[in-house]
């Protein structure tokens, strides 16, 4: 049995106050004992003043991103200790504007990856093919190869205590979701991949879709067997839609 995961990823949306505001309204119509783990990932500047107002709740906290590197003379970048040290449990690597608007590289979200699970942190692995890559037959090709730089650097073991979240680029903020056998065909490809590594890491490794999930998709596409869970992005803005969203999760 794997315990579901719905994430929000808030991007670089709102205020201090408007980002208050969201998570005053998600706790207020919370339930007490989610069926899922719930986690939200806010811009950065924002974690330390949610952290407050999330502690003792159902509330996880996630960064958006992490440095590769510990510590050092990197300008501009937040590392794995620091999202720690201000209450964060998970956080977003690979996301796809980050590979494509910021050309990270696979080896790049290897080492996030890396230096994420090092520090207790609980990386969620994003992969995904872009349209063209699907209309061309290698949607398998991408995602292998995403998923494989990190099995290398990391291990199996390491992957299995993170996350992995399959997001098609083209399902992305675009109102188009992946149908749940798009998701669940990928995903079982993801989970066979790993468990080519080992079996039993496989079984528990929780695999999220993400891309245009919304409360009126959401229960068919978490119903599909290994798909445990959702990143959400535009829609975990909303309080009730990410709430509705959060109902339809179930164990499986
Ligand atoms: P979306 O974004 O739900 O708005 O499509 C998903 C994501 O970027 O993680």
């Amino acid at each position: 049995m794997r315990h579901p995961i719905v994430a929000g990823n808030w991007k670089m949306h709102g205020s201090r106050v408007e980002n208050a505001r969201l998570v005053e309204e998600l706790l207020a119509g919370c339930p007490a004992t989610p069926a899922a783990a719930c986690v939200v990932c806010p811009p950065f500047v924002y974690l330390q003043e949610l952290a407050r107002l999330l502690r003792d709740s159902a509330f996880s906290l996630g960064g958006q991103d992490v440095c590769a590197d510990a510590q050092g003379a990197f300008t501009g970048e937040v590392s794995a200790a620091m999202l720690k040290d201000v209450g964060c449990e998970y956080v977003i690597v690979g996301h796809s504007e980050r590979r494509l608007l910021y050309r990270e590289s696979d080896q790049l979200i290897a080492r996030k990856f890396a230096a994420a699970h090092a520090r207790g942190l609980i990386p969620i692995l994003c992969v995904g093919e872009q349209l063209a890559d699907r209309e061309a037959g290698r949607t398998r090709e991408v995602v292998a190869r995403q998923l494989e730089v990190v099995l290398e650097l990391c291990g199996a073991s390491a992957l299995g205590q993170g996350v992995v979240a399959y997001e098609p680029v083209w399902a992305i903020g675009t109102g188009r979701n992946a149908t749940p056998e798009q998701a669940q065909e990928v995903q079982a490809f993801i989970r066979a991949r790993i468990a080519a590594r080992d079996a039993r890491i496989a079984a528990a490794t929780r695999i999220l879709y993400g891309g245009s999930v919304k409360a009126g998709n959401a229960a068919e596409l978490f119903a599909m067997p290994d798909v445990d869970g959702g990143l959400i992005g535009g829609a975990s803005l909303k309080a009730d839609e990410f709430l509705a969203i959060l109902a339809t999760a179930r164990p499986g």
